[in-house]
């Protein structure tokens, strides 16, 4: 299997940098396809961690090629700060194994200004939450067919033309707002200013991946957010604005869909979300708080408290549905130490009745939906020295078990800690069976 998709199965920050980071030791090239700098995927080598927004997590590896797909929306200061961060530590070649897409769009201070009005403006139970980094703004001016893409940085004329009647359309609603709308000078300066830097690495990024697909060589796709936070597929309206599910791999690299072959699902071993909408399993209690202190849950890029729960296995099924999971990644098991019992959700309560799909669109209608759940046994060893299977003790296997019966989804990989050797490997997306951490 050459090309291989690796998305979130849940509300995000399910350990995607951790996985892509490690899978890409066989990997060639790695393409990141949607989302921008509200993505924040932490990788930990050693004593070293970072965390990358724009830039791919195959971006540590000395000969990984790294690409930035169509599906993208950028803010050059972010990606400018990150790679030169990463320089700082020593990293080299960044740039040079870096290509940006010449059809993403920028993200632009007025998209970054309308976020912020927005969710201040919001109450507290319409707030989406948002990372506040214009994402959805950028993606509506996309949409609008008013929004900028980078190949315009090679035109400055007709890029302040298309900045000037963006601003146009925006001009109400940052008034309505009670917002200051800037000038086209204001909006243009910093993103002409970093051009000359970005130019040189534009290309058709659509052509490359097609042709490493071609040529057999590994590509891994990169996936953002996750699929409850899907345009399409999540708890609407509290997603983002992008499709992060293993269909937007397509679209947001630039290939036919026959060209990918094998999609992961990364999942913790409970759930967490961050940001607005329902949550049904979610623990309010010192438990949700246990899960959030042990589990290190805040966010990567806003460090914001992420809300935890246990595990909800409808949301799992829907995910493999969606997704067309080939295989589960499940990361964070180690966090369950010590917390027995351990309860997953397997199946919901609605007015019609016991039902084993999740029933996504009444998630957020107070009584409509009870979780039903059962416990597990826990387990109060540490796991993190744990390298295969048998190394774990039962409950956690008994556990890991449960997950497959109920999803009908392989499990491929265990994560056992935060860095990249805690980690049991049972199938190889791009090496097959067994092969060694
Ligand atoms: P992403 O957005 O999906 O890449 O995930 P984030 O990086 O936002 O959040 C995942 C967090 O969990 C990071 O701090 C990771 O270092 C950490 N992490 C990943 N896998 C494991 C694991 O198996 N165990 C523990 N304890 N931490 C993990
Ligand atoms: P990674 O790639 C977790 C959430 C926000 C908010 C909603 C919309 O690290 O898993 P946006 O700024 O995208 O308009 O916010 O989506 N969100 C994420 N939550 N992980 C992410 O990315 C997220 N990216 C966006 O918290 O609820
Ligand atoms: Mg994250």
């Amino acid at each position: 299997m050459s090309s291989v998709v690796i998305v979130g199965a849940q509300w995000g920050d399910e350990g995607k940098g951790k996985i892509v980071d490690l899978y890409t030791e066989d990997a060639d090239m790695v393409v990141r396809y949607a989302g921008g700098p509200n993505a924040g995927h932490t990788l930990v080598v050693g004593q070293e961690k970072v965390v990358v927004r724009l830039l791919p997590s195959g971006i540590l590896r000395p000969t990984t090629s790294c690409i930035i797909g169509q599906g993208m929306v950028i803010d050059l200061g972010v990606l400018a700060a990150e790679i030169d961060e990463l320089t700082r530590r020593g990293y080299r070649g960044v740039e040079e194994r870096l290509a940006i897409s010449d059809r993403a769009h920028l993200i632009l201070p007025y998209h970054i200004l309308v976020d912020r009005l927005r969710e201040g403006a919001a109450s507290a139970e319409t707030a989406i939450g948002t990372t506040k980094k214009g994402i959805g703004p950028a993606y509506e001016d996309k949409v609008r067919r008013t929004g900028l893409r980078l190949g315009e940085l090679r035109h400055p004329d007709k890029l302040e033309r298309r900045a000037q009647a963006a601003l146009e359309a925006w001009a109400p609603i940052i008034q309505a707002l009670g917002g200051q709308v800037p000038s086209v000078e204001e909006v243009l300066a910093p993103v002409l200013a970093l051009a000359p830097r970005f130019l040189p690495l534009l290309a058709n990024t659509s052509a490359r991946v097609d042709a490493a697909v071609s040529a057999d060589q590994r590509v891994l796709f990169e996936g953002a957010q996750g699929t409850l936070l899907d345009i399409d597929h999540g708890t609407y309206p509290f997603v983002t604005s992008s499709s992060a599910s293993a269909g937007g791999a397509a679209i947001g690299a630039g290939i036919g869909p026959n060209r990918l072959d094998t999609v992961v699902g990364i999942t913790k071993a409970y759930t967490t979300r961050v940001g607005g909408g329902p949550f049904p399993t979610e623990l309010d209690d010192e438990q949700g708080e246990r899960l959030r202190q042990l589990g290190g849950e805040f966010g990567a890029v806003t460090g914001r408290p992420r809300r935890t729960g246990w595990l909800d296995l409808p949301a799992l099924r829907y995910a493999a549905r969606v997704n067309g999971l080939d295989g589960l990644a499940l990361t964070k098991l180690d966090v369950l130490s010590g917390f027995g019992p351990i309860k997953t959700c397997v199946a919901y309560d609605t007015p019609e009745g016991r039902v084993e799909d999740l029933p996504i669109d009444a998630l957020d209608t107070p009584g409509q939906v009870t979780p039903v759940y059962v416990e597990h046994e826990g387990w109060t060893e540490t796991l993190e020295h744990c390298r295969t299977l048998d190394e774990l003790p039962i409950a956690a296997r008994r556990y890991i078990r449960f997950i497959e019966e109920q999803t009908r989804v392989p499990v491929y990989l265990v994560s056992v800690g935060q860095e990249r050797r805690a980690t049991i490997v049972l199938q190889h997306p791009f090496l097959g069976r067994a092969a060694a951490p």
